[in-house]
């Protein structure tokens, strides 16, 4: 018996149980976070006044549907794929608007859209899919080899900027060159992760958040420490993009390099985490205040998971362990199974600097539950 199967199997009963009664309390929702009551929030609620960037293009709006389809595999039952489908067709708004769409469409459409077609078939959902991967390889910039990622924002000049995020995003471009046996998406994500490989990654496995480059002549301008501490920090849930983000490029080309620059992030994720397995938003902010980002942590533990799939047997124990470390003080110490709460895992921050800590927030659910699943042995790659 596999050591952590009793582990796995209480916290998969949780998540039935819980996922039960929220997804149809929260059906007709795009949640991101709880409000004070416990009850989860609507991002795509068109009488806020939601930015530009923000509302129903807002880069979270992927994961309920996400949980949904997981618990879809998980149990089979139709109810959880007819739920996913209401925020499904929901975005279909946003890629009619176009303005406000950004590189994180594959944040959105991949957990959604494309699970659904790879679940079901539905040709609705491969459309969206392909639509959107067609608008991410649209933000490909030749010169410099990266993927733009925002929009102009609050006076900021990003038309050179790329973030480390997006290395999950390419998963939606992978997913449209296996789908349309055109291989241009496929070329412009193994063209952004070999930038990022340059310039992000640093070689002791930390990595920048921003890099902005010259977006006429390519060349590398600076870097940026986005939503970490600061300039030369180590956001989490950044080092957890990366990992992860690797080690998708890795099953989706082969390409050995991509799986080496995995392992070395890996490592330093498993150096800087401490005994109790809590992760803090950033592994080089000072040691006060505290603050943690569960989503982050979660994000990282699912990265080493797919890097134990790749490495051979005797290797692969260490990076379990290091994944268990990291749910179990999730489960034990940061979840709510109560009533009280729609949402699961507690104390996320969206950044070291934004001066909202130790909240809810909709991808930490997503990132657990999926981190859980494939600690059960599940190995389908939603990405
Ligand atoms: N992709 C943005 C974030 O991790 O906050």
């Amino acid at each position: 018996m596999d050591k952590y199967q009793a582990w796995v199997e209480e916290v998969i009963g949780k998540i039935r149980e819980k996922m039960d009664w929220v997804s149809e309390k929260n059906k007709d929702k795009i949640p991101y976070t709880t409000d004070d009551s416990g009850c989860y929030d609507d991002r795509g609620d068109m009488t806020k006044e939601w930015s530009v960037d923000n509302g129903l293009n807002w880069w979270t709006n992927g994961f309920f549907g996400g949980m949904m389809w997981l618990m879809y595999q998980d149990t089979g039952e139709q109810k959880y794929a007819d739920i996913a489908r209401i925020s499904e067709y929901r975005l279909e708004q946003c890629l009619a608007d176009f303005y406000g769409l950004h590189h994180d469409v594959g944040f959105m459409f991949q957990p959604t859209c494309v699970a659904d077609y790879r679940l079901t078939g539905n040709e609705r959902s491969r459309k969206n899919a392909l639509h959107a991967a067609v608008l991410l390889a649209g933000r490909f910039n030749p010169e410099g080899q990266f993927i733009r990622a925002w929009n102009d924002l609050s006076g900021d000049d990003t038309r050179g900027w790329a973030i480390i995020d997006c290395m999950f995003n390419l998963s939606l471009l992978y997913w449209a060159s296996e789908e349309t046996k055109d291989p241009r998406f496929r070329h412009i994500a193994v063209k952004h992760a070999d930038t990022v490989m340059k310039y992000f990654v640093r070689p002791d496995g930390s990595v920048n958040h921003i890099v902005e480059f010259d977006p006429q002549t390519g060349e590398m301008l600076r870097s940026l420490g986005g939503q970490g501490y600061c300039e030369g920090s180590s956001w989490t849930r950044g080092q957890g993009w990366a990992v992860y983000g690797f080690m998708i490029s890795y099953f989706h080309t082969g390409k050995e390099e991509y799986l080496i620059t995995a392992k070395k992030i890996a490592h330093y994720c498993m150096a800087a985490l401490d005994e109790s397995g809590i992760v803090p938003v950033d592994f080089r902010q000072p040691k006060e205040p505290a603050w943690e980002d569960s989503c982050g942590a979660c994000v990282i533990a699912g990265g080493l998971l797919e890097v134990a799939k790749a490495v051979p047997e005797q290797e692969k124990e260490m990076y379990r362990q290091a994944a268990f470390r990291i749910l179990d003080a999730i489960y034990r110490t940061r979840s709510d199974w109560s009533r009280d709460c729609d949402a699961i895992v507690r104390n996320c921050s969206g950044s070291y600097h934004n001066p909202e800590h130790h909240v809810t927030m909709v991808y930490a659910d997503y990132f657990f539950m999926e981190a859980v699943y494939k600690l059960m042995g599940n190995t389908g790659l939603l990405w």
